[in-house]
């Protein structure tokens, strides 16, 4: 197993990491407590409590964990608490090694900035500025739509970010259950395609809760440069075949799917295969608060489990960093 310490030392990008699932429990109790607000399940549990649901009735693990989420962000009601807590994930990230992030927003989370959209994201760049002032990691945001919001909804937050332009905002992309939603393609393809005409990277959740099909719609019809999780293109060979001709990277989050119950462990995860087959495959934490994980703990375990050694782990921090969205400038300097 190739330790910590040594991949904490590997120059690197994460490509695949919620900025509402990496909140820490302190930055949590501290919001909950200038809210005035009650916890949903006790602080030493409150994680755990996240995703209970996996597998009772309708609920899944996935649906229950994207309500936790919208509690904490929910809790979120000034510029200098976003401010601050772009900061702090920016210090985190540097303390794993990584240089550059792309860090994945969705507005449907932070119930308090409805109207002003433009400004919670301006907001986390006067952050992520701060931290570039102390000498921390660079982040950028990927502004998310919810698989589930209505064509209009999409096309409208685009169009305000965009006339707005908040720094640091450099993708369009889309999480959320894709259970409950079928496909996007025809719903959000005008947002994706005016995102694009005005300088947006476009990334999509796919082949997570949807099967091959999620990940095909999202290259025909949205035109995505990159596919998170994307694991069960595993599914179609023929697809395989597509993702590694095109070089499209998937930004494979290894313990979130477990943690979901998308495979019964890491020794099952079609990750190695993806690789093996040619795949740009990157790995990510996803929502490391919530996981209780960290990026180098999940690469030493995949060293482990996957046999991975220290030459595919440099591989692998090269596939974050040309699969990432930062400039050409940094990706030169990570490479
Ligand atoms: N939002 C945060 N994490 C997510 C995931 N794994 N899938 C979909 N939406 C998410
Ligand atoms: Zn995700």
């Amino acid at each position: 197993r190739v330790d910590e310490a040594w991949i904490r030392a590997l120059p690197k990008a994460e490509v695949h990491i919620h900025l509402e699932g990496s909140l820490g429990l302190a930055d949590l109790l501290g919001l909950a407590k200038a809210a005035g607000a009650q916890l949903p399940f006790p602080a030493d549990r409150l994680f755990g409590g996240a995703t209970a649901g996996a597998g009772d009735g309708a609920e899944t693990g996935l649906s229950s964990f994207l309500r936790f989420l919208d509690w904490g962000c929910g809790l979120v009601a000034t510029p200098e608490q976003a401010s601050s807590l772009a900061y702090r994930f920016a210090a985190r990230q540097t303390a794993s090694g990584i240089r550059y992030t792309d860090a994945i927003v969705n507005p449907g989370h932070w119930g308090q900035w409805t109207d002003r959209v433009p400004a919670l994201f301006a907001a986390f760049a006067d952050g992520f500025d701060e931290a570039r002032v102390d000498g921390l990691a660079e982040v950028n945001t990927c502004v998310s739509l919810s698989r589930g919001q209505s064509a209009s909804s999409a096309r409208e937050l685009v169009e305000q970010i965009t006339e707005s332009r908040p720094p640091r905002v450099v993708a369009l992309s889309i999480d959320g259950d894709e259970h409950r939603s079928g496909p996007v393609s025809h719903r959000f393809a005008e947002a994706f395609s005016l995102a694009r005409d005005r300088g947006l990277r476009r990334t999509v959740h796919a082949g997570e809760s949807s099967g091959p099909e999620g990940v095909r719609d999202a290259l025909d019809h949205l035109h995505a440069e990159r596919i998170d999780h994307g694991i069960r293109a595993v599914e179609d060979p023929a697809l395989v075949g597509r993702l590694r001709d095109q070089q499209i990277p998937l930004g494979v989050c290894p313990r979130s799917n477990v943690a979901l119950g998308l495979y019964p462990s890491w020794e099952v995860h079609p990750f190695r295969h993806l690789r093996q087959a040619g795949v740009a495959v990157t790995l990510n934490t996803d929502d490391p608060a919530v996981l209780g994980t960290s990026l180098e703990t999940d690469w030493s375990v995949s060293s482990q489990i996957w046999g991975l050694d220290r030459s595919e782990l440099r591989d692998l921090a090269r596939t974050s960093v040309t699969a990432s969205f930062a400039d050409d400038d940094l990706t030169n300097r990570l490479l």
